[in-house]
């Protein structure tokens, strides 16, 4: 028999988020839509660096929140990832923004979307792949992630 899904990870150092960044890199599908959620600080970027690491994207190649160019393409051992933070959108039409930005069409493509600050616009990228919500907590081992979706019960 075998375990049942894990649901929530503590993320007590960096090294764990590597690792969970890794597990993530190795069950996404062409097309996967996958939302990091959290405050300010929680560790979206730091995860989304470490999925990328782990498709092969060198250490050369910085990997940070596209705030202010908002998609950010790289290439990897999967094939295309859109690196997206929608923070700058929040407050403007998302419906129009987001359909100019053309994410749809790319995942229909087979690219590979990881998108930060997506929050309330979700329904607009389409069905989720994975959702990680991350947290700081008061515990001396101070993070956690929520995993959810399809791909949430293939991870180790
Ligand atoms: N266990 C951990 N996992 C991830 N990041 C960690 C961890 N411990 C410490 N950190 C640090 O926390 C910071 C997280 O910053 P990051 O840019 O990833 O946050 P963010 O959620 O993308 O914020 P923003 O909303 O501003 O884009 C990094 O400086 C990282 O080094
Ligand atoms: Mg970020």
């Amino acid at each position: 028999m075998s375990e049942p899904a894990a649901t929530e990870r503590v993320l007590a150092t960096r090294r764990d988020t590597v690792r969970l960044g890794r597990d993530v890199a190795r069950v996404l599908q062409p097309g996967d839509l996958v939302l990091l959620f959290g405050e300010l600080g929680a560790g979206k970027t730091f995860l989304a660096r470490s999925i990328l690491r782990a498709l092969g994207v060198p250490r050369e190649t910085p990997v940070a929140s596209p705030t202010f160019t908002i998609v950010q393409e790289y290439e990897t051992s999967r094939g295309t990832l859109l690196h997206v933070d929608l923070y700058r959108l929040r407050d403007g039409d998302m419906a129009t923004e987001l359909s100019r930005l053309g994410l749809r069409e790319r995942r229909a493509e087979g690219a590979l979307l990881v998108v930060e600050w997506a929050d309330d616009h979700e329904a607009r990228l389409g069905a989720v792949a994975l959702g990680v919500s991350l947290r700081l907590d008061a515990t001396p081992l101070g993070r956690r992630a929520r995993l959810h979706g399809p791909r949430a019960s293939e991870l180790r």
